[in-house]
């Protein structure tokens, strides 16, 4: 993909002239919060960008293989400062400096020393580093990483200790985890991890084994906090599945009493979820925009069409057919010029600048974390919503499900329809 000129100086775009708020994360940063979850693919650079836009507190970003990032070419686009970490062909991993201080980057390793060099690679540009320790894809656990770290917690933990040495203090070290078949084995990883020196662990509340769509095992983790809380380090625990808004996470927080909680497929389907009144017609309100910001950080195209697709929510001006279209036209567009109609006279640095505003005028962190942290014990309804089942048997999870897996179904108040989410295709191209 032909990119702007570029600069490989390490600093920042000129054109930042706000100082972030926030400038180092602590363990306290990982409580009260609503966070976006690792996805590779849907966890996009403008995906982020407008998660924490509307109020996500954190961002994860995709999943990154250790040895990928050891020969990546780091370069700084001098117009809209995003940052490019290149392999050979293409950018592995954009950023920008706006989301630098909410920004946890994943990385996946089954090697303390790979890790190290990879973390160290990009350290400079993120906040946290976290490891995976969940993904069940055979790509993941062939190589020892993911899901098979659980079943080696010896590996497990000296990643996590090698990354915690390595990292200067201000990086924070944090582990995404699943449950294990029984809580006394999670208890005691968790115990192992919280003992390595993370910041914050995350609990995906299904095991290994299960499917995306079997509703997370969420009962089962107030027990773990408890734990947690007993060891009286002071660590966040944050719930991971099922999760599916901002208002949603007060009940999950409420079952859990997980310090936070992360959502990913939700987010994936409208990353404007973290906020109390997310989006509606998102064809009308999200997809020009999201297409504009695209467009002006020169994001991959394939990528860009990728994410505009799972994008959905409820409809109230915008009708069926026209959603319909928009994402047929989508689907059959080679390059960003064949949306000029929807652009309209706003630019994707007017985008940016919009997203530049609101999180540098976000309230301050501590006092909406309070407030989240008040209204959980006033108002969160207690029950699971009836729509979520526990079915089937078990298989492998996201990132790579096939394109027609089925998912977990999100209610139609956030997803506009009531048919399961498209699912993310191991298949995709990135290519147009
Ligand atoms: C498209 C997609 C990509 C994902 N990629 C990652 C990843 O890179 N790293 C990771 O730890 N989990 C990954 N996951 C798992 C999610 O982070 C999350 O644990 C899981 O979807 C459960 O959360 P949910 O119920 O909110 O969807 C991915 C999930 C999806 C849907």
């Amino acid at each position: 993909m032909p990119r702007r000129p570029h600069s490989t100086s390490p600093h920042d775009s000129p054109r930042l002239a706000k100082k972030p708020k926030l400038q180092h994360l602590s363990p306290e940063n990982f409580k009260n919060g609503v966070f976006l979850a690792p996805m590779v693919r849907s966890g996009a650079l403008p995906t982020r960008l407008f998660a924490l836009k509307h109020g996500a507190d954190l961002v994860w970003g995709p999943e990154m293989v250790d040895k990928a990032m050891l020969n990546a070419e780091r370069v700084v686009d001098p117009v809209s400062g995003v940052i490019s970490y290149n392999g050979k062909s293409r950018a592995m991993f954009t950023t920008h400096p706006i989301e630098k201080p909410y920004l946890i980057f994943q990385i996946g390793s089954a090697d303390p020393e790979l890790a190290v060099r990879a973390a160290k690679s990009v350290m400079q540009d993120v906040s946290g580093i976290d490891l995976n320790c969940g993904c069940p894809k055979p790509f993941s656990t062939h190589a020892g990483m993911g899901a098979a770290l659980l079943s080696n917690p010896d590996l497990l933990c000296s990643i996590l200790t090698a990354l915690r040495e390595a990292m200067p203090p201000e990086i924070t070290v944090t582990a995404k985890i699943r449950l294990l078949p029984t809580q006394e084995e999670t208890l005691k990883l968790v115990e192992r991890i919280i003992n390595c020196g993370v910041s914050a662990i995350t609990i995906h509340c299904r095991t290994r084994n299960m499917r995306p769509r079997e509703a997370a095992l969420v009962e089962r983790l107030r027990e773990i906090v408890d734990f947690v809380e007993g060891l009286g380090k002071g660590i966040a625990v944050i719930e991971n599945g099922d999760c599916v808004s901002f208002e949603d996470a007060k009940r999950i927080r409420t079952i859990t009493g997980a310090h936070s909680v992360m959502i990913a497929t939700a987010a994936e389907s409208n990353p404007s979820v973290f906020s109390p009144t997310p989006l509606i017609d998102v064809e009308e309100t999200l997809i020009p925009a999201y297409l504009r910001l695209s467009k002006y950080f020169d994001h991959h195209w394939g990528l860009f069409k990728y994410c505009a697709n799972q994008f959905h929510g409820p409809r109230q001006n915008v009708t069926k057919a026209q959603a319909q279209a928009l994402h047929q036209k989508l689907s059959a567009a080679k390059s960003y010029d064949a949306f000029a109609d929807i652009m309209g006279s706003r630019t994707g640095e007017d985008e940016f600048r919009e997203i530049e505003e609101a999180i540098n005028s976000r309230p301050d962190r501590h006092h909406a974390a309070l407030k989240l942290a008040e209204e959980v014990h006033d108002n969160a309804p207690v029950s699971t919503p009836p729509n979520r089942e526990n079915p089937e048997p078990p298989s492998l999870d996201a990132p790579l499900a096939p394109p027609n897996a089925r998912r977990m179904p999100i209610p139609s108040v956030i997803s506009g329809h009531d048919a399961v989410t498209p699912t993310p295709g191991g298949g995709v191209p990135l290519a147009a």
